[in-house]
């Protein structure tokens, strides 16, 4: 089947970048937010990276004038039924995930496919709320996702190889580089990303150094391009939290379980970059 009109589902942090990699691919991309000012909001996103990307001389003139051209924004669902593939990037919520899926299915073409873009939720159970199991997969990408070269491209128990062809296709298409993941907590990034990430915390909490101390250990000592608390940072706290819990819930293993001072830094709100103080201030 030929991919040529795609629509995203949420135009958030991860929504705008997916709806920006879509319509610089020459896709013609609608992305659907819940009301206008988030939709201004993550249309705005977008512009200012692509004008960023020019002044950086990143981005040709011509190309994002084309990527502007391709895309165009939404407060409904009628508008995605001509579309052949959805990226839904909505928040990481099971009801409101299933929620959405229902109503868009009312307006969608039967052969449409549908990916999530959860990085949490496991990807045959989304499948199976659907009335299109074989055609749904999870298409997991990065942040930023303009700038990240990575995509997993995971498969429900019940997604067919037609499908998941076409997805993996439509992923090197946006000029990304697809992995196939399991359908597993965390698939194969935050597998080893999360344990990662919550070890640093607890031997930061056990005194194995300064915030500091550590992130430059792991930058300069092994050229990871952020620190675990830089990263923790970036990626958000609550995230990290919320993925820990699924998989320590499904493994039951002491690495996935999440140290108690990310539990109260979550409560406390201090969410990283995204709150304005995590590990850091901002
Ligand atoms: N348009 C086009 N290109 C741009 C751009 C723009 N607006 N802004 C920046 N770029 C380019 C830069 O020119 C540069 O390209 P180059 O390497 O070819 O020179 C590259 O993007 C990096 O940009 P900067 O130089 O401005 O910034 P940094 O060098 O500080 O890198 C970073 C920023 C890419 C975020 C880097 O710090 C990094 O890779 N951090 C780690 C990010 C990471 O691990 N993400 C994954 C998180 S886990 C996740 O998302 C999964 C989820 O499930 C939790």
């Amino acid at each position: 089947m030929q991919i040529k009109t795609v629509g995203v589902l949420g135009c958030g942090l991860m929504g705008s970048g997916i709806a920006q990699v879509a319509a610089m691919a020459g896709y013609k991309t609608i992305v659907r937010e819940v009301n206008d000012q988030f939709l201004d909001r993550g249309l705005g996103r977008i512009r200012k990276f692509l004008d960023d990307g020019v002044t950086k001389g990143k981005v040709a003139a011509d190309a994002r004038d084309k990527a502007l051209a391709n895309l165009s924004g939404t407060t409904t669902f009628g508008e995605l039924k001509g579309c052949d593939l959805i990226l839904e990037a909505i928040v990481e919520n099971l009801d409101e995930k299933r929620q959405t899926y229902a109503t868009l299915e009312s307006v969608l073409k039967e052969q449409t496919i549908l990916v999530s873009n959860t990085s949490s939720l496991c990807i045959t159970e989304l499948a199976a709320g659907t009335r299109r199991p074989d055609r749904f997969a999870g298409l997991h990408f990065f942040n930023p996702v303009p700038i990240m070269k990575l995509v997993e491209v995971i498969r429900a128990l019940t997604t067919s190889d037609a499908t998941y062809q076409a997805v993996f296709s439509f992923a090197q298409s946006l000029g990304k580089e697809p992995i196939t993941a399991p359908d597993r907590p965390g698939f194969i990034v935050n597998r080893l990303l999360v344990p990662y990430l919550l070890d640093a915390v607890r031997a930061y909490e056990n005194g194995l150094g300064t915030l500091e101390d550590i992130d430059k250990g792991m930058t300069l000592g092994c050229g990871y391009p952020m620190g675990p608390f830089t990263l923790l940072d970036f990626v958000g706290l609550d995230t990290t939290y919320y993925i820990a819990n699924i998989m320590f819930e499904e493994f039951r293993e002491p690495a996935y379980a999440p140290p108690p001072l990310l539990k109260r830094m979550v409560l406390a709100g201090r969410l990283g970059r995204k709150s304005g103080q995590g590990f850091y201030k901002y």
